[in-house]
């Protein structure tokens, strides 16, 4: 949830000073949390740490520093927190200071045995400022640096560190610096994210790679439990033991920093929703062999062992789920097997029947949700094998699942995730296209042709974009009083609707709800008053006759209560034409494929909405991109 970034730089090399690097990082990772945030900067012959922080937005720190510099400094940490313990205020806000101001700690995460801590630490007379868990940690670690240094005569950062990590319960990602050893930052994490940067006579730490990639594209994953000491020059990795550790995994970051800007856009979500198509090209591309059948090699499961597997267990968190559910209609259909999506943190504490031939498929953008990783590592425990589909480099999702499928979105920095959700439909379908195929459950020729339509979506994303944002933005300016809107979708149109309520609820905070269309009759329908607005999913009138008529019907008997319909609909459709009050239309494409533009045109609507709201559509209120707590 907090973004985090750490700097070290050799003195008198031509390097990045550690304040400008600390806050062009925080701008990177704002979209991590937003309610503050803060620097602590060290360099030698410090008596105490230098240190500002500011509640609210990053601006607010930059211009208490520019009216107040700081000092110049070797090394430096910074912070942007959502808060999780404490109010958003200055004083709750990151970094928090050991008592005799040599250490100074940012943290991301929830330290659980915090109170018991602070009451021994009180005990002892340390006193505390504000109401974090933080706070805690930083008079902790400030306490063992001291014991450290009576038993051995000189400080040791990167032992006060582990030892207190020892000592802490919960979730954390920790940074510290101390004026003692003004070369030097240290990092620790337990079940929260943390990535190294590697440079020339410089490195970095970063809660992900958004926080150094403009200064070095190598980067290092860290494992569960293990601590860092970085300097200029050099890298130190051990477990929490002080046991070293060898085997990091280094890799070369594959996007730029521009992809991480907005680049002319009014808003990255304004950005990455035109990104839609090439997320689904990116994904498509180098899966598949000349002659045209996939090639899923990168995953490392044998085929034969894909043969076996005879059930499918999604598990994933909001939008990412809702790319799940769209998937289990497709690889239903295509590989005949059970397909269940089940919310991470609700399977996480149930008692699921997972067999050795089951496969576990956990999606998720950023690798970080906490739900969706201690899912993936309760269905490991029961010896099922786990498959990420993931869009982040060096995050723990993947790293920790026996197999993972990227999704090729590039970094999605907007709150509201909206390129991922069409990547990720794509890596579930050529997974379940790859299972048809090694089982046989499709002829080749019907797999290619599946192929040739996936291809071909990009493009029809594309016209989405190119021809209907007009109309969407008139719909959104004239609905903006509206103070709910119903969605409906019928099969893969299901999901869609959920997918769009839940785009329009977070950021333009209109009250929404979505339900599969056959529902109506069942509750929902003594919603619908004169004037409600109903967004449906009209499937294609081609082909699926039954389907197309069950949710015209459903338009009928909203409309004769007197709702106000919306269509998402396939161009040219003469029903919706007939009863939808506006339409945004589609083009032609197979059912199956729906999806990936039924969901454009809603992810256009919560943006024109929001931005007509003059609400900050990137960063909604009360949320952060990747929730790294349960
Ligand atoms: C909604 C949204 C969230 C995420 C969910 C899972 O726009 O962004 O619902 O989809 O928090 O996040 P990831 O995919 O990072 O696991």
């Amino acid at each position: 949830m907090c973004g985090i970034v750490g700097y070290a730089s050799l003195t008198n090399t031509a390097c990045a000073k550690p304040l400008e690097v600390c806050l062009q990082g925080l701008e990177r990772l704002e979209y991590r949390g937003y309610d503050s945030a803060g620097v602590a900067l060290v360099a030698p012959g410090m008596g105490k740490v230098a240190w500002r922080k500011k509640a609210g937005r990053l601006n607010n720190l930059v211009h208490s520093i520019e009216s107040q510099p700081m000092p110049e400094a070797t090394v430096g940490i910074g912070h942007t927190r959502w808060a999780t313990n404490g109010e958003p205020n200055d004083v709750n806000a990151h970094p928090h200071i050991s008592q005799d101001e040599k250490i100074a700690v940012i943290h991301n995460g929830i330290i659980e045995n915090a109170a018991q801590l602070k009451f021994d630490l009180q005990a002892e007379g340390y006193t505390f400022v504000s109401n974090t868990d933080t706070e805690v940690v930083a008079k902790l670690a400030g306490k063992v640096a001291d014991t450290i240094i009576a038993e051995t005569g000189k400080p040791d950062l990167f032992e006060a560190i582990r030892r207190t990590a020892r000592m802490l319960t919960g979730a954390f990602t920790i940074l510290a610096v101390d004026v003692r050893q003004p070369g030097i930052v240290v990092g620790i994490r337990h079940d929260s994210p943390l990535v190294v940067g590697l440079g020339e006579h410089e490195n970095f730490l970063g809660s992900d790679l958004a926080a150094f990639v403009a200064h070095t594209k190598q980067a290092m994953e860290l494992g569960q439990d293990e601590a860092v000491c970085i300097s200029g020059e050099s890298i130190e990795v051990t477990d929490f033991d002080g046991n070293p550790v060898t085997d990091s995994h280094r890799f070369t970051i594959n996007w730029d920093a521009s992809s991480a800007q907005k680049g002319g856009w009014d808003s990255f979500m304004d950005k990455e929703i035109h990104e839609d198509p090439t997320a689904v090209a990116d994904t498509l591309l180098g899966r598949f062999n000349p002659n045209g059948d996939l090639n899923l090699d990168e995953v490392h499961i044998e085929p034969e062992v894909f043969r076996q597997i005879d059930k499918i267990i999604i598990v994933a968190c909001g939008t990412a789920s809702y790319a799940g559910f769209v998937a289990k209609y497709a690889i239903e259909h295509w590989v005949r097997i059970p397909v269940e999506v089940e919310l991470a943190h609700e399977f996480r504490y149930r008692d699921p029947i997972l067999t050795p031939r089951t496969l576990v498929v956990a999606i998720s953008q950023s690798g970080e949700t906490m739900d969706t990783l201690m899912a993936l590592r309760h269905a490991r425990e029961q010896g099922s094998r786990v498959l990420a589909i993931c869009n982040t480099q060096g995050s723990s999702i993947p790293r920790e699942s026996d197999a993972v499928l990227y999704t090729h979105a590039g970094p999605e920095i907007a709150v509201a995730s909206t390129k991922a959700f069409v990547s990720q439909v794509v890596a579930a379908y050529l997974l379940g296209l790859y299972l048809a195929q090694v089982k046989g459950t499709m002829f080749r020729d019907e797999i290619h042709q599946v192929v040739e339509s996936l291809k071909d979506m990009p493009r029809k994303i594309q016209w989405v974009l190119d021809t209907q944002t007009q109309t969407i933005a008139r719909a959104a300016k004239s609905l903006i009083t509206a103070k709910s809107f119903l969605f409906l979708g019928r099969h893969v149109g299901y999901p869609v609707a959920l997918e769009g309520a839940l785009k329009l609820k977070e950021i333009a905070y209109t009250f929404t709800e979505g339900f599969a269309a056959g529902e109506l009759k069942h509750g929902p329908i003594a919603l619908v008053e004169e004037g409600e607005p109903i967004v449906v999913i009209v499937p294609s009138s081609r082909g699926r006759d039954l389907l197309h008529n069950k949710v015209i019907s459903s338009i009928e008997e909203v409309k004769a209560r007197g709702a106000f319909v919306i269509a998402v609909a396939e161009e040219g459709d003469p029903d919706v034409d007939r009863y939808a009050d506006v339409v945004f239309w589609r083009p032609t494409c197979p059912t199956l494929m729906s999806p990936l533009v039924d969901v454009v045109p809603l992810q256009l609507f919560a943006l024109e909405m929001a931005k007509d709201k003059g609400l900050d559509v990137d960063k909604p209120r009360n949320l952060a991109k990747s929730v790294t707590v349960e």
